[in-house]
């Protein structure tokens, strides 16, 4: 069956919860009666209780993954109008940190290749595009519950703004490999092309996000190279271009971060948005010109005349950087460089830079302290 997008919520279902016996409300949070039986490894309820003085951390949970994990409650580090993400720890040696986005309602069901009924999300991370070093790892899910990699240096909404509230510049060298970075997961979703493997994902399909903006972007550690890796994150209104084709026109998202041809939405929307990322890292705002007076934020942000480009080299940035980032902010969309050639394009520029002696500056020592 072909992808589809299902747009009831779903309430009353588990899926792929393997070893998982009995029926709860919410499978991934263990029911007092499943932990006092001892159906999983570690402490029962009772003797956790006993042992930890700390009576906040009662959150166990556990992960689908085939073994049997305890998970710890850590932080809530995120709140949307839909849900929440929370950090959690695990437990045993690896102490390994994730991250559970949980949706109030539940999440957009639609149907896999096998016409199981799934959240769409986890559709489109697991069967239709499979992982890739530059999308946040999706670990596991259920109707309501997603558990995600934790990317330790928070997102690039705030990385900017920290930037800002140092009154520090942006070093280009970063700005030019998140360019490239960007244009990799990009060219990943929409075209399957990856610089990691010849092989396209088996059940490939083009993807849109749809939602692309410095906070759905997360910065992961990278201990092998002088910067992060920039993780596209936040699927949630992700859609086949496909299924696209029959529900366009419908505004979604954050508007601000949107192509002139708003409320369309295409894979060249996406790459818009990826360059709005790069307008607001090099100026510390999006392409829009301020609100006039008079004038209603919603309408005016959905307005195609709102869209203006600043010229990079009065924030200090240099003429290529310019020019490079202007193959993703014009105004028609069929200019606008996509996939693979965006990719071989701004990886040849970004050595250009630095042959040229471009210097290759570390990040500011408090980036990702919050
Ligand atoms: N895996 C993660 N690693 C690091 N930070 C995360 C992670 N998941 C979520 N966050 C933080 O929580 C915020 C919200 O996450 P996410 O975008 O997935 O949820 P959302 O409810 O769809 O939010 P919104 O509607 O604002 O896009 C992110 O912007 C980020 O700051
Ligand atoms: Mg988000």
């Amino acid at each position: 069956m072909p992808y589809d997008r299902y747009r009831d919520r779903g309430y009353d279902y588990d899926y792929d919860f393997r070893g998982y016996a009995g029926r709860y409300d919410d499978p991934m949070v263990l029911q007092g009666d499943a932990m006092q039986r001892g159906a999983f490894h570690g402490p029962t309820v009772r003797e956790r209780r006993a042992n930890d003085k700390d009576l906040e951390v009662q959150k166990w949970v556990r992960e689908s993954d085939g073994e049997d994990y305890l998970y710890l409650h850590v932080k809530n580090i995120g709140v949307g109008g839909q849900g929440q993400c929370d950090l959690y720890r695990r437990s045993g040696k690896s102490n390994k940190l994730v991250v559970c986005k949980v949706m109030k309602d539940g999440f957009d069901l639609a149907y896999d290749r096998k016409g199981r009924r799934k959240p769409a999300e986890a559709i489109i991370l697991k069967d239709i595009l499979g992982p890739h070093p530059l999308i946040c790892h999706l670990q596991a899910s259920t109707s309501h519950r997603f558990w995600f990699e934790y990317c330790a240096l928070g997102d690039l909404q705030d990385f900017c703004d920290a930037y800002i509230e140092h009154g520090t510049r942006i070093p280009e060298s970063f700005v030019w490999h998140s360019y490239r970075q960007l244009a990799e997961a990009f060219a990943f979703i929409h075209e399957g092309y990856s610089t990691h493997t010849s092989q396209k994902p088996p059940h490939f399909q083009p993807v849109v996000h749809r939602d692309v903006k410095p906070s759905n972007i997360f910065i992961r550690e990278n201990p092998r190279h002088t910067y992060p890796d920039l993780v596209l994150a936040d699927f949630g209104v992700a859609i086949t271009n496909s299924a696209l084709k029959n529900e366009n026109g419908y505004i979604l998202g954050t508007t601000i971060y949107q192509p002139p041809e708003i409320p369309y939405h295409s894979r060249a929307g996406d790459i818009w948005s990826a360059g709005a990322c790069l307008h607001v890292l090099t100026t510390g705002s999006p392409p829009i010109k301020a609100l006039p007076k008079g004038k209603s934020s919603k309408d005016w942000y959905q307005a195609p005349e709102a869209r203006v480009v600043a010229d990079l080299r009065s924030s200090g940035y240099s003429h290529n950087l310019h020019a490079a980032v202007m193959w993703t902010l014009r105004r028609r969309r069929a200019d606008r460089v996509l996939g693979k050639e965006l990719v071989s394009r701004v990886a040849k520029a970004e050595r250009d830079y630095l042959d040229k002696g471009g210097p290759k500056v570390a990040l500011a020592r408090w980036v990702g302290k919050k």
